[in-house]
């Protein structure tokens, strides 16, 4: 198998949060050959299109981050069955400028972990619909809706439920194979 690298995105900038605590579980979890780097989001400023001519050099660095991995997936909370503002905020210095969308063609993959019954269901599917938008391939089965527990991902990501450690492993195997699809054919032009 091909080694490759996966960003992740964590939607949430808490120092507390649950769904870092999955990334960093995901990480623990990738196969062999499979990194997984965080792309980081909270240096980014408001996006306006007023930087379209000049991209400030931390939007710059988003981008390339996002161009340069194999896959991305975006973990993140709901907030009022949406995503973040943060999360929306990245998303959009990703998009421009006009034509130099970052997420086109990229293979991606969304995950999200709260207590509520329905975890993070609501806000994925809105991040799908961008996702689809930017002409990003999004895996579809599994989806990633991890209800937590207290003490279900301790503070460096060990998993302490084995089921939800097996769902992990499972998400990252199918996310794999997604990548492997759509990888780019070299040709000899
Ligand atoms: C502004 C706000 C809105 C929220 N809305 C939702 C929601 O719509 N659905 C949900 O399941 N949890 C909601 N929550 C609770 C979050 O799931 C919970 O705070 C979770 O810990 C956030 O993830 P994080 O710890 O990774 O930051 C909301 C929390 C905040 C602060």
């Amino acid at each position: 198998m091909t080694d490759r690298t996966i960003g992740y995105i964590v939607g949430s900038i808490s120092s507390t949060s649950i769904n870092r605590r999955l990334a960093l579980a995901l990480q623990r979890l990738a196969p062999e050959g499979t990194t997984l780097v965080e792309i980081p989001i909270k240096d980014l400023p408001f996006y306006s299109p007023d930087f379209d001519a000049d991209y400030p050099q931390v939007a710059r660095d988003f981008k390339q981050a996002i161009e340069d991995v194999d896959g991305v997936i975006i973990v993140t909370p709901e907030y009022s069955r949406s995503v973040p503002g943060v999360l929306k905020n990245a998303l959009d210095w990703a998009a421009r400028p006009w034509g130099q969308g970052s997420f086109n063609g990229k293979p991606t993959a969304v995950i999200g972990t709260s207590g509520g019954g329905i975890a993070t269901a609501a806000a994925q599917q809105h991040l799908k619909a961008v996702l689809s938008h930017y002409n990003a391939p999004t895996l579809g089965q599994p989806e990633g809706y991890v209800q937590s527990t207290p003490g279900l991902f301790t503070e460096t990501g060990e998993v302490t439920n084995d089921q939800t450690a097996e769902f992990l492993v499972g998400y990252l195997e199918a996310f794999g194979a997604l990548i492997e699809r759509y990888a780019p054919v070299p040709v000899a032009a």
